[in-house]
């Protein structure tokens, strides 16, 4: 299937990445039927939807009314209606295994013969996925990062049975509707961005845990060296640059001291046992009564809003 052959989009769940990937498909002048199995989820998502529509328009980053982008979008909770024409279906559920593997079966079950089924699984194998589908190599996952109508990457990860095809069309309409796709090779646990945030997470909870740094020294050192650095330079273009000799040196004597720990991880673990959840219950590493936690994350939401607008300003110059 070629990118002209993509009409109408088919999504599933209405929640936290399903409203926001239904957006973002919609402000590339997609219609969407939004399916969801709850139609209170779906009138929630509507209103996250008409917000963030709102907070663009005010960026000057919407091509067109508010109004118009939003009459795209077709809420309903009848799988029939929602996927029967669809020409590419994403899917933003519960993530478990047989949730999704059950809702795809049906799915299945009223598409037409080359829709294209993408998951957003933040890390379920697409093998074990596409394992009950009559057709697995129209499966691949296309894992957004949230906020997903802020974040631009879009990890596009296939199964064993996933054809090339679907991967490369896949790729290209994640780039059509403004994001950057990056395909793997092939699945791995976390794909690649978990991989990465956890290696690192792993080290930075060692560090505190021996006593090296505090949470805000070690949250500190990262926002202002490698945070800026890797948004530029990734960390491997990195080392080129710093010169693979310097970079095989440190780690012949850095590799055998940093944390290798292969189970749940021990500092998080004794947080979660005491209460301690971060945002949600009040604290984690840092205390967040009050209305700390709420602006920091709206900061951090407005800041990647400008750095959208930068990339939409280069793209599109006056
Ligand atoms: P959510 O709980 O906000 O939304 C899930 C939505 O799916 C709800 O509206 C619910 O009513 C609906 N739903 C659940 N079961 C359903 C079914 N059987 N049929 C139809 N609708 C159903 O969840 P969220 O955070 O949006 O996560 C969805 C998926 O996206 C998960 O697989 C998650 O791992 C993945 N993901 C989440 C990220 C995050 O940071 N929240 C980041 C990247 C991926």
């Amino acid at each position: 299937m070629d990118l002209k052959n993509v009409n109408l989009i088919g999504n599933v769940g209405a929640g936290t990445m399903g409203h926001a990937t239904a957006l973002q498909f919609a402000m590339h002048g997609y219609p969407v039927n939004l399916f969801d199995q709850d139609s209170a989820s779906l009138d929630r998502g509507i209103v996250t939807i008409q917000h963030d529509l709102a907070t663009f328009d005010r960026a000057g980053l919407l091509a067109e009314e508010p109004a118009t982008i939003l009459e795209r979008i077709h809420p309903t909770t009848d799988l029939q209606t929602a996927f029967a024409h669809a020409d590419f279906i994403i899917e933003s559920i519960t993530e478990n295994l047989d949730v999704k593997r059950t809702v795809w079966q049906a799915i299945e079950q009223v598409i037409q013969p080359n829709t294209i089924m993408a998951t957003n699984t933040s890390g379920l194998d697409p093998t074990a996925l596409q394992s009950g589908l009559a057709h697995p190599e129209r499966f691949v996952v296309a894992h957004f990062w949230n906020p997903a109508q802020l974040m631009p990457l879009v990890e596009v990860v296939p199964g064993q049975a996933t054809d090339t095809a679907t991967v490369d069309l896949t790729v290209h309409l994640m780039n059509h509707i403004g994001k950057h796709a990056v395909p793997l090779k092939k699945a791995s646990l976390g794909f690649v961005g978990n991989r990465i945030q956890l290696a690192v997470l792993r080290e930075a909870l060692h560090i505190v845990d021996q006593g090296i740094a505090t949470p805000e020294a070690v949250d500190d050192i990262i926002k202002y060296s490698l945070g800026r650095r890797w948004s530029l330079v990734g960390p491997i273009a990195s080392a080129d640059l710093g010169g693979l000799d310097v970079f095989t040196n440190i780690s012949s004597y850095l590799y055998q001291d940093l944390a290798n720990d292969t189970g749940t991880d021990p500092v998080l673990q004794a947080k979660v046992q005491a209460g301690e959840l971060g945002l949600k219950s009040g604290h984690g590493f840092y205390n967040w009564t009050g209305a700390a936690g709420q602006q920091l994350v709206a900061q951090r939401d407005a800041d990647l809003l400008a750095l959208l607008k930068a990339d939409h300003d280069t793209e599109n110059p006056s």
